[in-house]
């Protein structure tokens, strides 16, 4: 067969990127040799067994157990492309969290980079990341949560006045009532109707591509979310051109954005945001909130159906608080819900025994040695959170669902349902009043059952019950 001179130039091409990889992979994989682990085969490396444990019960701990078993808490693996080093524990914890002298930085995937922008605070490090985090913080402060109380709790009750009569899947109404809420903290989108179903729709492909093959070519998930992005960025745009021309006024985050980073000649523009970096962070937030306050709620309703104790104990706790107002309506308050102590404690054993977030990835900013395995600067280093969790030295008999462990302080470090350091979460009081708001009106007017006992897991990123918590509700 000849072989015509593009076609000899396009084999060699082939042959010498094949070579480079190789060589690149031979390269780490001697730097890593003194890591315990297996690396796998040659460029899927352990990708399949990882990706077929991810739907089982236990997810993802399953692939990290077996290996702990045989590796000990620090191992390599190759998964999903990467090189990665898995590490657990108190220590690694606060080695990879307390982000001393900038020893890691996050590590996303290609795909994560390419739908969230080169300026969301999730591809940002140091100063500017600490100048986004200050930005992101106001739709998230005490004093916007509290001008925000009286819409959560009006869509608790609506949501929940469905619910009645019907299946429900508690993983799609939590999911309603969570963007719903924060579409309207930032944009005021009104949480039923053509824009938010739009917005809905386009939101829940870029969701999906954060987790997929970043082939950007039409059919591929990959490129439909790139398309929904640029759908959602261009409904932002005209949303912020409407404000900046006033034809639009509202007293939300997008208006506040909007004044304080629009141009003017006798200002200082050093510290104006670009639009750009206005809609990567918009973005940023409704990604980081929704699938995390989602699964919580959905988490907390389906151990609270298999823990009656439990249920009662916080159903004492409501009804108490319901009770002792003066009138007998709906009217929760503020100060009511900041005093809910044994929901905090079922919060809190909730993102303990879920772990909706497994493993946090960084990147090693630059080498150094943790418990005597030496790690080189860029490599890919995950937080195992779910072994953590599942720790009996620290949760003793881990797969009980037990609030009471909370009673007693913890070690800091040892329970990451927010996370710590630096990159701790900044919507973790957002979502407690979403959930405690929602859980009140919950338990105060209905009891449910479950209508399937599956407890295989999503296969996502954010650990989510595969079957969504499909339930019958009646009035108590
Ligand atoms: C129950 C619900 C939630 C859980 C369990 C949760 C959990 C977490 C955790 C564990 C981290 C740290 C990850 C790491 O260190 O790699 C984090 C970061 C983050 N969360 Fe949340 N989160 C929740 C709700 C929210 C909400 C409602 C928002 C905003 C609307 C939000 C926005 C963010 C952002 C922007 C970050 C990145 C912070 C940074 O890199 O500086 N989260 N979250």
């Amino acid at each position: 067969m000849d072989l015509s001179g593009p076609q000899i130039f396009a084999l060699l091409f082939i042959l010498i990127i094949s070579v480079l990889l190789w060589l690149q992979s031979w390269k780490s994989k001697m730097e890593m040799r003194k890591i315990p682990g297996n690396l796998g085969w040659p460029l899927i490396g352990e990708t399949i067994s990882f990706v077929s444990e991810f739907s089982s019960p236990s997810g993802i701990y399953s692939f990290i157990r077996k290996r702990q078993h045989s590796y000990g808490r620090v191992f390599k693996t190759n998964i999903l492309g990467r090189f990665t080093i898995f590490m657990t524990g108190r220590e690694a914890s606060r080695f990879l969290l307390s982000g001393k002298d900038g020893v890691v930085s996050l590590n996303l995937t290609y795909a994560g980079k390419q739908v969230l922008g080169p300026t969301s605070l999730l591809t940002t490090a140091g100063e500017e990341h600490k100048h986004l985090r200050r930005l992101i913080g106001e739709p998230l402060s005490i004093e916007s949560l509290k001008k925000n109380f009286q819409f959560i709790n009006n869509r608790a009750i609506h949501t929940l006045d469905g619910w009645i009569g019907r299946r429900v899947l508690v993983l799609e109404e939590a999911s309603t009532f969570t963007l719903g809420v924060i579409t309207n903290m930032i944009m005021s989108l009104e949480p039923t109707g053509e824009e938010q179903e739009k917005f809905r729709t386009n939101f829940k492909l870029i969701s999906s591509t954060l987790a997929s093959l970043p082939v950007n070519i039409p059919g591929t998930t990959f490129h439909r979310g790139i398309q929904a992005r640029n759908r959602m960025y261009s409904m932002l745009d005209l949303m912020i051109s409407r404000r900046r021309n006033e034809e639009d006024v509202h007293n939300d985050f997008l208006q506040s954005l909007v004044r304080k980073h629009s141009k003017h000649d006798a200002d200082d523009d050093s510290e104006k945001l670009t639009d750009a970096q206005l809609k990567d962070n918009i973005l940023t937030l409704l990604i980081a909130g929704h699938d995390t306050t989602t699964a919580a709620l959905t988490w907390i309703i389906k151990f609270l159906g298999e823990n009656p104790e439990v249920l009662q104990n916080i159903r004492e706790e409501h009804m108490r608080i319901r009770n002792a107002r003066e009138s007998n309506s709906s009217h929760l308050t503020w100060s009511e819900v900041n005093n809910m102590p044994y929901t905090n404690k079922v919060l809190s054993e909730t993102l303990r025994k879920a772990t909706i977030l497994p493993w946090f990835s960084r990147k090693a900013a630059q080498d150094f040695t943790i418990d005597g395995y030496a790690i080189k600067k860029d490599w890919g280093v995950n937080l195992d959170v779910v072994s953590m969790h599942h720790d009996p030295y620290v949760f003793p008999d881990p797969e009980k669902f037990d609030p009471s462990r909370f009673d007693v302080m913890l070690k800091p470090y040892s329970f990451l349902g927010f996370g710590y350091g630096p990159r701790m979460c900044p919507g973790m009081h957002l979502a407690k009043l979403e959930i405690c708001i929602f859980i009140h009106h919950l338990i105060c007017r209905y009891k449910w059952k479950s209508l399937d006992e599956d407890d295989a897991l999503h296969p996502t990123v954010v650990r989510m019950p595969r079957n969504k918590y499909p339930i019958t509700v009646e009035p108590l």
